[in-house]
């Protein structure tokens, strides 16, 4: 299939393209390459490109692909409260236009790249599957949500959306982020001995692996229409469900010699889930999930390791997004909107 993927060039779809290429699939990137430069290691796939925002992405452009695999977004809590309308513009009204272009350019499948975040505070404890009802805490969030509900009413004979709520991811990526919980806590133990805990340590979260959540997209791409038509998809493992203190624990015994500290002032995080997997795996049996965070730590201690990871540069503009987003503002490369100063580019 020809499938254009958006946000190529992030910490997902740098390890997500050689994947659909690998299984012979045409890939055409988008990105306005926020993060170019920020390299981890080298592996970032040379694919064709456009580099354009994707609030500019004109129809024409969508014509002749198979699919879209809309990965670009600003990704995360921190970054997504910098400028709450900056957030909506691109993760929402961007998202939807994207998804209204693409049907008009007859693209018969779209496939998002949502998030659990969606589920936000969860009502007891008890696991959430795709039917449970959203409660995001941050724009972040909301931004999901109103994708979601706004792209499935498209959903008709010549146009299939796939809303796939990935977990909290981990894992080495040639664009590494420091700012997920399970990098975030093997980078600060390898780097300074302490594994930092920032809340009490109470809260769930469901955790996947960056290629499982690549495996998941492919088994959306190449199910039959019918199996993934406007249907959400819990990304992840129900057994892959951890508490904050958990997942140190484990990083405390994989990385020699730290300890666990918890942060002053760290309350309990209101943002607390565990959601159920089980409708991806019934459906897509071609779906395999292989990680587990405790492999996941292992394979991060190794690459920081061989890496010589220090922590200035773990804490750098390299792996923050927010922080990077914010030198480039301040260079005056980037405008309040988060669109290039035209000259500098
Ligand atoms: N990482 C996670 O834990 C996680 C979990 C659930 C869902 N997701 C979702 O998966 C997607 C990818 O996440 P990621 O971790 O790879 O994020 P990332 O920040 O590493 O990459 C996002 C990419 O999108 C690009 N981008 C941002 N705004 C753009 C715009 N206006 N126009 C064009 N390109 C733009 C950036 O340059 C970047 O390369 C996002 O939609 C995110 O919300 C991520």
């Amino acid at each position: 299939m020809k499938v254009l993927v958006t946000g190529h060039t992030g910490y997902i779809g740098a390890v997500l393209v050689p994947r659909l290429r690998d299984a012979g699939h045409e890939v055409v990137g988008l990105d306005t390459d926020f993060f170019a430069g920020c390299d981890f290691r080298a592996g970032l796939d040379d694919v064709p490109a456009l580099r354009t925002d994707l609030r500019e992405v004109d129809q024409n452009a969508l014509v002749g692909f198979d699919a879209v695999i809309h990965l670009a977004a600003l990704s995360n809590d921190p970054l997504g409260d910098l400028n709450t309308d900056c957030t909506y513009d691109i993760n929402h009204r961007a998202s939807v236009r994207l998804a209204r272009l693409a049907k008009a350019a007859g693209v018969p499948r779209f496939l998002f790249s949502s998030s659990c975040s969606l589920y936000g505070v969860a009502a007891g404890d008890g696991l959430l599957a795709e039917d449970a009802a959203f409660n995001p805490v941050t724009a972040y969030g909301a931004s999901k949500v109103r994708v979601e509900q706004d792209v499935a009413p498209l959903a008709d004979s010549t146009f299939s959306p796939t809303f796939l709520r990935n977990a909290t991811a981990y894992g080495v990526s040639p664009r590494l982020r420091a700012d997920l919980v399970v990098n975030n806590l093997v980078g600060f133990a390898y780097t300074t001995g302490e594994v930092l805990i920032a809340s009490d340590g109470t809260p769930w979260r469901p955790l996947v692996h960056i290629e499982d959540i690549s495996r998941a997209f492919l088994a959306v791409l190449e199910a039959p229409r019918d199996l993934v038509h406007n249907e959400a998809f819990n990304v992840g493992r129900t057994t892959e469900n951890y508490q904050i203190r958990d997942i140190a624990d484990m990083v405390r015994d994989v990385v020699p010699g730290s300890r666990i500290k918890y942060a002053p002032g760290g309350g309990p995080d209101p943002r607390c889930y565990r959601v159920a997997c089980d409708k991806i795996s019934q459906r897509l049996p071609e779906f395999k999930p292989q990680w587990t965070v405790r492999r996941g730590i292992e394979q991060l201690y190794a690459a920081f390791k061989e890496h010589g990871l220090t922590a200035e540069e773990f804490l750098s503009t390299r792996y923050l997004r927010l922080k990077q987003i914010k030198k480039l503002q301040a260079a005056e490369l980037l405008d309040d909107t988060l669109r290039w100063v035209a000259p500098a580019r």
